[in-house]
């Protein structure tokens, strides 16, 4: 075969986080809120969540999971000739976007760096990007990054928001590897329901008008779990793959039950199955990536594992993934 009609893949060939070293539990929540530890574990499975301290921003969480990933990758930040950011907690809401400051925080003035923004989604979103950008030939090597200061754009008297929420980031570089490819990226939305899952400020609104987040929980819950277990089931039908084939299930954490429940339709055993919800709660577009990184340091995801990536958040957006990991073993 001529070799110039060699299709090349992209990989996923590295992954790390960062999360903030103050701790949130709902014990101290219950100081703050009419909550108790009991009623969270009950109806989330969320124990703690990490909260960035003031001098912190999203870029700051993002550059140090970014300067691992790249570490990780045995790349330098030289190497890298695009920064893409999910995030629903920009620094700045309109500009400079977080991931221009990241690329000045790594020292790189000349690179392609922009922000998209599709909520929890944003991590699956950002995969299918990269992976257009480098099979495409127009990029080498893709840093991509979810990263999230949540608490920044959370009421803390809000005890239906505040108790699912924490800060983080995770991200990951995306280069050509045909050995250990991304296979499929699916991503999809329905802006129908944007008004479940938002922001209290909009265009029309006084700019007094707080920027937190607010959401019909039980709603959004229900459409979460058949809209996630749908997606899941037709990326591998499409890919003629079984839930048995896979190695990890990596789902968006936002909720043990959600988790549950799609783990459930697909018949998965619990050692096949990512939850790290308990540690960190929902930490929006770093989710995927931070419990990709949670199974990396702990020996569980090896390099050639098949990975299946499941998310679902505001917009509504949701997407699914499935590739197998090109990043050498946690050591
Ligand atoms: N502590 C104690 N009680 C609380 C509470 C809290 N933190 N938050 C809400 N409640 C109360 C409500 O006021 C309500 O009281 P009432 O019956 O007297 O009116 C009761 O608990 C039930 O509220 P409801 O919202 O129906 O609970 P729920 O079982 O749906 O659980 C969520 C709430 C938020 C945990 C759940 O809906 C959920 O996880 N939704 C999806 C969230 C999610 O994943 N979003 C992101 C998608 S990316």
């Amino acid at each position: 075969m001529n070799s110039q009609n060699i299709v090349k893949k992209a990989s996923l060939r590295s992954i790390a986080a960062y999360v903030p070293e103050k701790v949130l539990s709902n014990f101290d929540l219950e100081k703050i809120v009419d909550t108790s530890d009991e009623w969270i574990t009950r109806r989330t499975g969320i124990k703690e969540r990490r909260i960035a301290n003031d001098n912190e921003q999203t870029s700051d969480l993002g550059t140090k999971a970014a300067l691992k990933a790249i570490k990780r990758a045995n790349l330098n930040p030289d190497d890298i000739d695009a920064i893409l950011v999910a995030t629903l907690s920009p620094d700045y809401f309109a500009m400079p976007s977080t991931a221009c400051k990241i690329a000045s925080n790594l020292g790189l003035k000349n690179i392609t760096a922009f922000d998209i923004s599709a909520a929890c989604t944003g991590f699956i979103y950002l995969l299918e990007l990269a992976k257009a950008m480098v099979e495409s030939g127009s990029k080498k090597n893709v840093l991509i990054i979810g990263a999230e200061k949540t608490s920044s754009i959370i009421d803390y008297n809000d005890r239906s928001i505040c108790i699912l929420f924490g800060d983080g980031a995770g991200a990951g570089i995306i280069s050509l590897n045909s050995d250990n490819p991304i296979i499929d990226v699916h991503t999809a939305s329905n802006g129908d329901y944007g008004d479940l899952l938002m922001t209290k400020r909009s265009q029309k609104s006084s700019i007094s008008t707080p920027l937190c987040m607010s959401m019909k929980g039980n709603e959004v819950f229900k459409i979460a779990v058949n809209t996630l277990s749908n997606d899941v089931i037709e990326i591998l039908k499409k890919n003629n793959l079984k839930a048995s084939n896979i190695d990890l299930f990596i789902p968006h954490q936002a909720n043990l039950r959600i988790i549950k429940a799609v783990q459930e339709k697909l018949n998965l055993e619990d050692h096949k199955c990512v939850v790290c919800v308990q540690k960190y709660g929902n930490t929006s577009a770093a989710s995927i990536p931070m419990a990709m990184n949670d199974a990396y340091e702990e020996g569980r995801l090896k390099k050639g594992n098949l990975i299946l990536l499941d998310a679902f958040g505001g917009g509504f957006t949701w997407g699914s993934a499935l590739l197998k990991f090109g990043g050498e073993n946690f050591s």
